[in-house]
Formats: structure tokens, C-alpha cells, sequence
């Protein structure tokens, strides 16, 4: 049987790029899409996913709105990583499809309903819509089947030294998230900094054959351009399909479980995921935190993948 998930994102280039894999996998079955601010504004976010969904011909994925403001912090954008429309450096037409009227967090409801232990949770965004599910239907918490993320940094962060983009867009979404009773992944900078994509993979994407890869490709350059121009780094980790390729291949994949909190106080922290590698604190695990990756295996399948949509 497909694993059943649902996808919730900012897109963001990378987001792109994990909306197309969990569209193309055939272990998974894409229930929907859920967007929310993070990248760039909700509006955004919500166009991007539509328009990827129509730049691969896929009709069947409708793409549900949700938060339009984290919980209690104020917003914080990524514009200098993913531009103000959050897809900058390529040509992506406007979609022939419009918003689903119903709110992200109630498609999330109604599919657990109707799936119960059944459904996976893929966040590569901001926590919100989820920590605003769980405080929506708690009655329905314990039947959703796990929830993997991509968030948080053990030994780094992006938006400060310590603070990773997704967890400190609302941390206090991600602290209502911690505290969820289910089985938890998470997919750290530490993990995703193992997978990255360079110009040589790019000329590969763009040769693929299929002509929607084009402009995926022309994000890819731009997205590789910014993390050189912003972190002096070469090449640019593809942070959010580490998430959605856990539920296609786990044994890419190395990980630890751990007890991890995340920091809503501190002036120079708020926002760090605070993860207890030593087991000092002496409390269970709350979550599986994902430590290694194969990163030829996952883009020989990400490549293999990319290129199936209309096959
Ligand atoms: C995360 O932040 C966003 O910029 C990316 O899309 C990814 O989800 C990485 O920190
Ligand atoms: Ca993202």
C-alpha cells in the first residue's frame, strides 16, 4: 500500500522540488497540499504550489491555504534565499487552477477522519498549521500516523548561529509540535547540509528529458547562487526532499532518537532546537532525529523520480 501523506510547505525552491517528488514516487499517495506562510506570504506560498502542480500537469492535488501568520511571533520571510515570490530565477507560468476555499488545517482533519492511522504529516515549512490542527482536533492527534519534518539544526542553525528557518518562524508552533504523542522525524540542517545539489546535478535534471525539469533546473542554479552569495557555501542543500524521501527509502538513512525542546526565551537562542545527544536531562525521546544520509543513493532516486510525471 502508497503511504498516505500530506504535504505542508512554503514554497521556496526546495519545497518545489519536494512537492514534485511526492507527486512522482510511486510508494506515495499525495492526499494534498497545505501551505503557509514561511518563505514568502501565504498568497505566495499557495500560487507556487499550485503553480508546480501545474508546470508537472498534475490536476488531481488540490492545494489548501492555511496560516497567513505565525502563531505569536511576528512574521519572518526568507527573501534573500528564495526572493519575495519565494520562486525567483525562473519563468513558471500562472496556474489554470485556483485555491481550495477550505482551510488547511480542516482537509488535514477530514482526511485523518477518514484515515485514521493512516495519514503522514510532511511539514517543510513552519510548523504553524500543524501546532493549529493539533490545538483545533486534539481528538484526532493520536490517529494521525507519524509526522516527518524538515526543521531545526543540532550543531547549527541558518537564520542565527543556532536557529533553523522553519523552527524559528515559530518556534512556539514547533513547542506545541514537541509535545505532540505520536511518532515524530525530523530532518535537521545537520542532515540536509549531506544533500547537495551542485551544477554538475543540475545539468543533469535540465537533461533529464522532460521539459518542466527546465525551469526547475533554472531554480535550482538560482537557488544554488544564493547560498553562495549568503553562506559562501558551493552548492545548495535540498533541505525539504530529505523529508519526503524518508517515507519513500528509510534505509538511505541513519538516525538517533532523542529528547529534543526548542528555546522560547533566550535573546541570543530563541528558536534553537535544543537536542539532547547525551541523554544528560534523563527524559524518553520524543523524536526520531534523522543523523545521515546516503546522498548518491537519494539522487539517484530523486533524478530516477523527477522525471516520471507523464510517463
Ligand atoms: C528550510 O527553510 C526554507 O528556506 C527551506 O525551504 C527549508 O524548508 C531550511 O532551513
Ligand atoms: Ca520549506
Amino acid at each position: 500500500m502508497r503511504e498516505k501523506i500530506i504535504l505542508d510547505c512554503d514554497p521556496g525552491h526546495d519545497d518545489a522540488v519536494a512537492i514534485i517528488l511526492a507527486v512522482a514516487d510511486e510508494k506515495l499517495e499525495l492526499l494534498g497540499i497545505t501551505t503557509v506562510v514561511g518563505n514568502t506570504s501565504l498568497e505566495n506560498a499557495t500560487n507556487n504550489a499550485l503553480r508546480i502542480l501545474n508546470l508537472v500537469g498534475v490536476k488531481d492535488v488540490e492545494v489548501y491555504p492555511g496560516a497567513d501568520r505565525p502563531l505569536v511571533r511576528d512574521t519572518v520571510l526568507a527573501p534573500k534565499i528564495h526572493g519575495y515570490s519565494g520562486l525567483e530565477g525562473a519563468e513558471i507560468p500562472e496556474p489554470h487552477k485556483k485555491p481550495s476555499t477550505k482551510h488547511a488545517i480542516d482537509f488535514m482533519a477530514e482526511m485523518i477522519e477518514k484515515h485514521p492511522n493512516e495519514v503522514t504529516i510532511v511539514t517543510t515549512g513552519p510548523l504553524t498549521n500543524f501546532a493549529l490542527f493539533a490545538l483545533k482536533y486534539p481528538h484526532l492527534v493520536g490517529k494521525i500516523k507519524s509526522h516527518v519534518m524538515m526543521a531545526g539544526g543540532i550543531a547549527f542553525g541558518n537564520v542565527t548561529p543556532v536557529a533553523e528557518f522553519n523552527v524559528f518562524a515559530d518556534p512556539e508552533a514547533m513547542s506545541v509540535v514537541l509535545g505532540l504523542d505520536i511518532p515524530k522525524v525530523m530532518a535537521p540542517l545537520d542532515l540536509t547540509h549531506q544533500a547537495v545539489v551542485d551544477h554538475e546535478i543540475v545539468n543533469k535534471i535540465r537533461n533529464l528529458g522532460k521539459e518542466y525539469l527546465k525551469p526547475i533546473a533554472d531554480l535550482l542554479e538560482f537557488f544554488i547562487g544564493a547560498y553562495k552569495r549568503y553562506f559562501g557555501i558551493d552548492g545548495a542543500p535540498l533541505h525539504d526532499p530529505c523529508a519526503v524521501m524518508y517515507l519513500i527509502d528509510r534505509d538511505m538513512f541513519e538516525w538517533e532518537e532523542m529528547y529534543v525542546q526548542v528555546e522560547l526565551k533566550g535573546e541570543l537562542t530563541y528558536g534553537q532546537t535544543v537536542a539532547d545527544i547525551w541523554h544528560l536531562g534523563g527524559k524518553d525521546p520524543n523524536l526520531r532525529v534523522l543523523k545521515k544520509i546516503d546522498s548518491k543513493r537519494f539522487f539517484e532516486r530523486l533524478l530516477d523520480d523527477l522525471q516520471k510525471i507523464g510517463t
